[in-house]
């Protein structure tokens, strides 16, 4: 039986002030809920990870990445590794998400790297895949998210993929509203898990959580999440509000 994983992604926003309220909001109210039934994580700025760690540290709720970079140390301006993310008390790191895909250009091989180099540091890797709208309206919606799967995994044992989540999230339903329907996200999460079967083993296959992500609300959390394949939720607007966070959390349990 696979633990529901609910993360909630801040991308570029919160300040120093939000960003510590939103996460003792979201630490106090999931009391409750976090931890025995639901494993829960939140993904603030780079620059707001020590507060928000230090803010949710007496909770269950834990803390990632959005982004990691794959060397350890050295001349890398503008870089974070691994080991500072473990440092200052990150438990998690997104591998791949589609913003970084598409506005700032990482590839595959570029994803592969930081996922291996997140497993190496003792992280937990979140890997984020799936298609534009161009492309599942030309119909290379599973090509491309297979892509996406065995090329971020590549070279990784059974053993290492065990310690990562997928998230899929089809790029039209990132930020606009539209959310994938419960029935189009259960096909493509079967679809992930398969190929993770043929990739690997079933034992791997069954273990692995896989989240979708794209819209998510308290509204369409409970209905996606009672498919079969959808272990759970990365959430990015709905995050942002302690009160619809907790409500997604509760979806959840
Ligand atoms: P959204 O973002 O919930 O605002 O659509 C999801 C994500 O990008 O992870």
């Amino acid at each position: 039986m696979r633990k529901p994983f609910v993360a909630g992604n801040w991308k570029m926003n919160t300040d120093s002030r939000s960003s510590v309220a939103l996460a003792t909001g979201v630490a106090e109210g999931s009391v409750e809920s976090a931890g025995q039934n639901v494993d829960v994580a939140v993904c603030p700025p780079f620059v707001y990870l020590r507060a928000v760690a230090g803010a949710v540290s007496s909770s269950s709720v834990a803390v990632g990445a959005q982004d990691i970079y794959f060397e350890e140390k050295g001349a890398f301006t503008g870089e974070i590794s691994a080991s500072m993310l473990k440092d200052i008390g990150c438990t998690y790191a997104l591998c791949g998400h589609s913003e970084r895909r598409h506005v700032i250009g990482e590839t595959d091989e570029l994803v592969n790297k930081k996922l291996t180099a997140a497993i190496a540091g003792g992280l937990l890797p979140i890997l984020c895949v799936g298609e534009l709208q161009s492309e599942r309206e030309g119909g290379q919606t599973e090509e491309v998210v297979a892509r996406h799967v065995k090329e971020g995994l590549a070279g990784l044992s059974a053993e290492k993929v065990s310690a990562v989540t997928v998230a899929y999230e089809p790029v039209w339903a990132i930020g606009t509203g539209l959310t994938a329907t419960p029935d189009q996200a259960q096909q493509m999460h079967a679809f992930i898990r398969k190929l993770l079967s043929d990739l690997y083993d079933n034992k791997m296959a069954d273990a692995i959580r896989i989240l979708y992500g794209g819209s998510a609300k308290p509204g369409n959390a409970a209905e996606l999440m009672s498919q079969g394949d959808i272990d759970g939720l990365l959430v990015g607007g709905a995050s942002l509000k302690a009160e619809d966070f907790l409500g997604i959390i509760q979806a959840a349990v």
